[in-house]
Order: C-alpha cells, then structure tokens, then sequence
C-alpha cells in the first residue's frame, strides 16, 4: 500500500484496496462505498480493532510503568452510546457519566456500580440521588453539593459510594481556552483550602472520602503542566493523611493528532509514563503511600475510531476559495466552530490522487461558521463523491445537533468485515416527537405521548390532559388499555396539574372507562413520571386526586416511591355500605349460598375485605364480581380476600372495581392491610404479599398509612389516533 501520512490518522485496520468499488478505503475489512450507498451519508463508523488497542496502550503502560493499583475510567461525555457502554465493559472500564442521561445509558448497558463513577459542576438533585443508588464513586465538585449529600446519605445510609474531591490545581494545558479547566479561576473543582474543609465535613459525617481528582483540560500535547498539578495534589493527600487505599485520579485530556501536520504525536505510553513517574516520585519524596492511579481518557480512546463519512454535493470557487459543499457539517460536528479544530481528510475511491489546490470543506448548514476544515490541500473531485474525515470518534455525536432541522447521523460498529448499526439515523419524525401544537389550533397533529410505567403488577399509562384535544371518552380508554388492539394497561392516569400550582393533580381511569378515585400503583407511577420529567426533586411533594390529597416522595433515583396514602377510614357512610351509620367491622353477607365475613374501609376509594382461611385466584374470580356488585355497595367497591400469614405479613387476592382480577394493588394493599391491623392480627408494618409482587405498608396511629414500593419505565412513545378510527366512525 502507498502510505500517505493522511492515511496513518485513519483507524488501524484502514487499507487503500481494490474492491468491487475500485480502488478505495476499507475499514475493518467493510466497503465504504457499499456503506455509505446503503446506510446513508452523513455516516459515522468506529472500528472495534482501533478502540481496543487504545485501551490496550493504556494497560500496557500502567502496568510498565506504575508499580501500584491502577485503572481506567472512560469519559463518556466524549462519546457514550449503549453500544460503546457494553464494548467499555469488554474491557472493565469505569464510566464517567455526567447528568442523569448518560446514566441512563450505562445502566442500560449493565455497567456494574462500581464501575460507574459520576462528575459534573453543577450536578441535579437527580443527579446526586439516582449517583447514590447506581454509581460506585461520585466525584465532589464543590461544597454545596457535599452539603446536598451528605443530607442524603443521612437519610440513605447504607450504600453511599466513594467520594472523591476535585482539585483545580491551578495549571493551565496549552489548548484551546473552552477546554481549559484547571486553572486558577476555572468554574470546575475547589480551591486547596475548600479541599480541606470538603475533607473534613467528609470524617466528620462519617462519608466515605477516599481520592483525590484534577482535570487540567482536553487536547493538549505537552504533558508538563500535569507535574505542578500532581505535585500539589500529593501536598494535599499528605496534609489529609489519606490511607492506604485512596485513589489519585488525573482525569484525562491527552491529545490526539487530528491532521498530518500534528504528526509524529507524542504517544499514550510517553504520557502515561511521564504522568505515573512524577507520581511514584512525589508518594517517595513525601513518604506517603502509593494511590491507586485512575487515568480518566475520553477522546484519546476513542477518537481514531471513528471516521465521518459525507457525499460531496456541490463545488464551487469563490475569488479566493475551492469550497467542497458536503451533505454534513456544523449539525454533526461543530468543533471546528468551537474550537477552530484541524481536521484532515481524504476521497474515499482513489484516496492517494495527488492534491490540487487548497480547498475549503464545509456543510449544508445556514451559518458561514459551518466549516468542516480550512485551506486543506485536496484532490480535485467530482459531486458525489464520498469524502472520509478521520478522527471523528469524540466530541462530534456527543456535541450534535438538530441545526437546520438536521437529522443525527447512523453509527455503525465496524468489527472482523461486518457492519452493525449502533445507532439508526433520526428520522424527520423524531423532530417533532416532543412538540406539542399551540391550544386551540387547528392542525392535524394528531398524536399525543404517552409514558408506560409497570408498578407492581399493575401498569399505567401517563398522558397530559393538556396534549388532549378533547377528553378521553370512556370507549377510547377502553381502546387505549385493550392489550390487544390498544396498547395494554392497567389504566390511565391523565395529568392535570397546571404550572402555576405547587401541587401536582391526577385523575386515574379503569381500563373499563370508569374513573377511580384513587389508585395507590398509579400514584406511585404518577410520582415517578413527575421525577422522570424533573417536575420534582428529592423533597416530598403534594398530588391532588378525586379521593383525597397525598404526599409521595421519590428515592433510590427513581425505582421507589413512597406514597403517604391517607388514613384509613372504617366509617360506613365513607364506601358508602348501606344501613345504619357504624364501622363496619366483621360483618356477614350470605352470597351464593356462601357466608363471608367481611370488613369494609376506605381509602379514598371503597374496599371491601373478605377474610379467608385460604385464598386463591379462582375464588376471588368467582366471589369479586358478585361482591363488587352487592346491593349493598351503592358505588360498587373493590374486594380483597385476605389471609393473615403472621403479624408482618398478609397475602392478598384482589378483585378490582372497573377491571376485574388483578395482580397488585397499591391501595387494595392499604385496606387489607389496615383490617388486618384493625383486627389485632398484624402490627403495624406490614409486607402484602399479591401474584404481582410485594408492598412495604406501615401504619401509624389515627390509621395514616404509607405505602413503599419499586416503579420501573416501560416505554413512552406517541399514541395515534388511528387507534380511534374505527370508534369514531361509529359516532
Ligand atoms: N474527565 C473530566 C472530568 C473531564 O471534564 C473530561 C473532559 C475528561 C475526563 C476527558 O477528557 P479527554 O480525555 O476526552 O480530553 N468538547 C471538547 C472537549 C471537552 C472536554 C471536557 N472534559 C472538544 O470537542 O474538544
């Protein structure tokens, strides 16, 4: 192969070959033609080879040149997909995850806790609560936020991961200034002084602070200031007198050579080994124990492995310039706008053409800052053509945006000649998936989102009263909740706050169309759609509902939520039972030839509780319709058949007013509950065992009830009118 110093910026496995397509790039072994012709431009590849050895560097060179502990942690702000998430667990990288997003995306990937470490300068109370339950390491970037955690780890105590505390060290990297951020007056970090101070709020609480962190910027070359930096963390870590086992990490930034003028690049060896010997040298000097030594790299895995793929559309010359109009740009990658990044490429058939003259790359985009690269020598080429940039793999996806309404590029994953689609392209659809038309107008936008979350047994769908352009009929309900022709629930819960309340406000439907007044799973999946839209923190908040108000409050990031259900009231004009005004404690109703004794209670809805020696699904099938519509019952009610196990634990069939048999219950789960504990036969925390899983019911005196239990997200996505088409046309 001739070699062109281009070429030696593009992944490993890059060949200049003859192919079905002449004579062109492969990568990995794959066409890029073919690729290009069948996925689409603009097109991003990462080659799995290219990704791997950067990780391998970084092994080899610890393990050559630092004699103690020593890990990787990657920065997945440089590029974090589900795909690359799991090939970071091929190799037991950390991952750095900044804002409750990129957590999203680790933990879809199954990255372990204690791999999953957290930064940020500003982080969310959502951020803080969901790192506690699912990071392993949170990295403190300044004092209020310790206040914040150190408040929730009292009320979570167990659990709470290792913090770190960041440094800024006051040195700058030559880079470009948006990338600097250990200097002096960086927003990142805290001071040496607040370092100390943020140390000793740690011992005092008794939170786990075990390392110290800096991060000087990104892109840099020339790794000498990381030596001030080094230095004066270990100053800090002797006055702290950190053990044995406390971690120093240097955060990443190493630089990568982006055009073949930045060539010959210092290498990721060199930078390691400069790094770890000014660490083993200062631990010595100072005579303090070695850390653990985590490097923090984004880019510099990888950059490389990644190559942009763009079709040429248009040529044209200005009195000065050769412009090449490509189909991408600033969307896709804004870096040359940001940052004034010198990027390089080549034509994908016949890439070693001798250049022509200077030539100016740049994209479709409305803005003349959307140039791809200045004054690059070039070959002459034709409209049409597919143009390569290397070193596309960070930085670029990560910072994309829907400028000019452009659609996000399709990845793929480039690994032994096959290609996997990692991410699809957006779709001009997706566009619009979170917009909403102005009140009253008349367009045909005609679908409206929904969120499904499963709490225990019982799913729910969310949707915003406002996205509706009439209320839902019951029909339509029905037709939303049918698991068949619909899309399968439990029921709906339709979201009426207004903004200006402090209070939240939810109606709950059966799937049958009835209204409930209350429905203890649909608070707790209301409670969570509200955390998921960051309309609530960490503090407990009000919903309003037909049967009454409660308090729900969100923890371990979103998976529980404790729901403050109102008493529980034995009243019987509250269900309303028919007769004279009393508890209706143990009565007696004969059905079908059957005596059942029964108690009735409300917990802003109407239950009736059987007692049974024995339960089973059949019984509650059989006895639930009858009993919901017993004369007796004016408003119907549900009907629970209980059989007291111990004093903590009760086991539950449920039969439910409006939909029939089901496998949990929130509120069912309160009433059964407050008769088993009304009846002397259980204390006063209670676990409910139901087909559909457990609840936590604790009841206080005066029978206030609180309700704890897991809530999970199913799927959101739009619900279309069609789905009404054929009930509509019978009106
Ligand atoms: N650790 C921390 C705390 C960071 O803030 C960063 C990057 C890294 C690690 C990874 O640095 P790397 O090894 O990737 O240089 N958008 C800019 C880069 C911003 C970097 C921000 N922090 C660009 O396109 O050049």
């Amino acid at each position: 192969m001739k070699t062109s110093p281009r070429i030696q910026l593009f992944p490993h496995t890059t060949r200049n070959k003859t192919t079905r397509s002449g004579n062109q790039l492969t990568i990995a072994g794959c066409d890029l033609t073919e690729l290009a012709d069948q996925y689409g431009t603009p097109l991003y590849v990462y080659d799995a080879a290219t990704l791997n050895a950067a990780v391998q560097s970084y092994q080899l060179a610890l393990t050559q040149f630092y004699p103690g502990h020593a890990g990787i942690t990657y920065a997945g702000k440089a590029f974090l997909s589900l795909a690359i998430a799991q090939w970071t667990q091929r190799h037991n990288l950390w991952v750095d995850c900044t804002g409750l997003g990129e957590l999203r995306i680790a933990a879809a990937a199954a990255v372990p806790k204690e791999r999953t470490l957290i930064h940020g300068v500003n982080k969310s109370p959502q951020v803080l609560s969901t790192g506690i339950s699912q990071a392993g390491t949170i990295v403190v970037d300044n004092l209020t936020e310790l206040e914040r955690l150190k408040t929730l780890a009292q009320s979570n105590p167990t659990n709470i991961p290792d913090i770190w505390l960041r440094f800024r060290p006051g040195a700058a990297v030559e880079t470009h200034a948006h990338i600097q951020t250990g200097q002096h007056d960086s927003k990142f970090g805290m001071s040496g002084q607040e370092i100390v101070q943020a140390a000793h709020i740690c011992r005092a609480n008794k939170l786990p602070f075990n390392g110290l962190h800096f991060h000087l910027g990104s892109q840099f070359h020339i790794p000498d200031p990381i030596e001030h930096a080094i230095r004066r963390t270990l100053d800090l870590a002797e006055e702290l007198q950190m053990g044995a086992d406390w971690t120093l990490c240097l955060g990443g930034g190493w630089g990568v050579p982006y055009h073949e003028d930045d060539l010959p690049h210092a290498s990721i060896e060199d930078f390691v080994h400069f790094s770890a010997g000014i660490v083993v040298d200062g631990c010595t000097q100072r005579g303090i124990p070695l850390p653990r030594l985590q490097l923090e790299p984004g880019r510099s895995l990888v950059a490389q492995a990644g190559v942009a793929i763009y079709r040429t559309g248009t040529i044209k010359h200005t009195p000065e310039r050769r412009w090449i109009l490509l189909d991408g740009g600033l969307a896709d990658n804004p870096r040359f706008a940001l940052y004034q990044a010198r990027y390089s490429a080549l034509p994908i058939v016949e890439p070693l053409r001798p250049n022509a003259d200077s030539a100016w790359l740049a994209g479709p985009f409305c803005e003349s800052g959307d140039v791809l690269i200045e004054a690059l020598p070039f070959p002459e080429i034709d409209p049409g053509e597919l143009i390569a940039i290397p070193v596309s793999g960070a930085y670029q996806l990560s910072m994309a945006s829907n400028y000019n309404g452009a659609t996000r590029p399709a990845v793929l994953w480039l690994e032994d000649g096959q290609a996997t689609v990692i991410r699809n392209r957006e779709s001009p659809d997706d566009l619009i998936r979170h917009d909403k038309p102005l009140p009253n107008s008349s367009t045909n936008f005609s679908s409206v989102l929904f969120h499904k979350f499963h709490g225990l047994g019982n799913d729910y769908i969310v949707v915003r009263e406002d996205d509706l352009e009439t209320p839902f009929t019951p029909a339509q309900i029905q037709q939303i909740c049918d698991r068949q022709y619909g899309f399968g629930s439990d029921g709906i819960a339709l979201d009426c706050s207004k903004p200006k309340d402090d209070f939240f406000t939810v109606r709950f439907f059966n799937p049958d169309g009835s209204e409930a007044e209350k429905s203890g799973n649909g608070l707790r999946i209301f409670a969570r759609y509200l955390w998921d839209a960051e309309r609530v923190g960490l503090e407990a908040f009000q919903i309003m509902t037909p049967g009454g108000e409660v308090r729900a409050l969100v923890h371990q990031g979103g998976e529980s939520v404790t729901i403050e259900m109102g008493k529980a009231d034995f009243d019987s004009r509250q269900i309303p039972t028919e007769g004279a005004h009393r508890e209706s404690i143990n009565e007696m109703m004969l059905i079908d030839g059957q005596e059942l004794t029964y108690c009735v209670v409300s917990m802003g809805n109407p239950h009736c509780v059987v007692l049974c020696d024995e339960i089973s699904v059949e019984d509650a099938k059989k006895w639930g319709p009858l009993i919901e519509k017993e004369a007796r019952f004016p408003n119907r009610t549900n009907v629970q058949f209980l059989k007291v196990i111990d004093r903590d634990n009760i086991q539950i069939e449920i039969w439910e007013r409006g939909a029939g048999y089901t496998l949990a219950s929130g509120s069912s789960s309160c009433a059964a509950a407050a008769v088993a504990h009304r009846l002397g036969l259980c204390d006063g925390d209670i676990t409910v065992h139901m087909p559909g899983g457990e609840l936590e019911i604790s009841i206080g005196e005066n029978f206030d009830i609180n309700m704890a239990g897991p809530v999970a997200k199913v799927w959101q996505g739009n619900i279309s009118e069609e789905v009404f088409d054929d009930l509509t046309t019978d009106k």
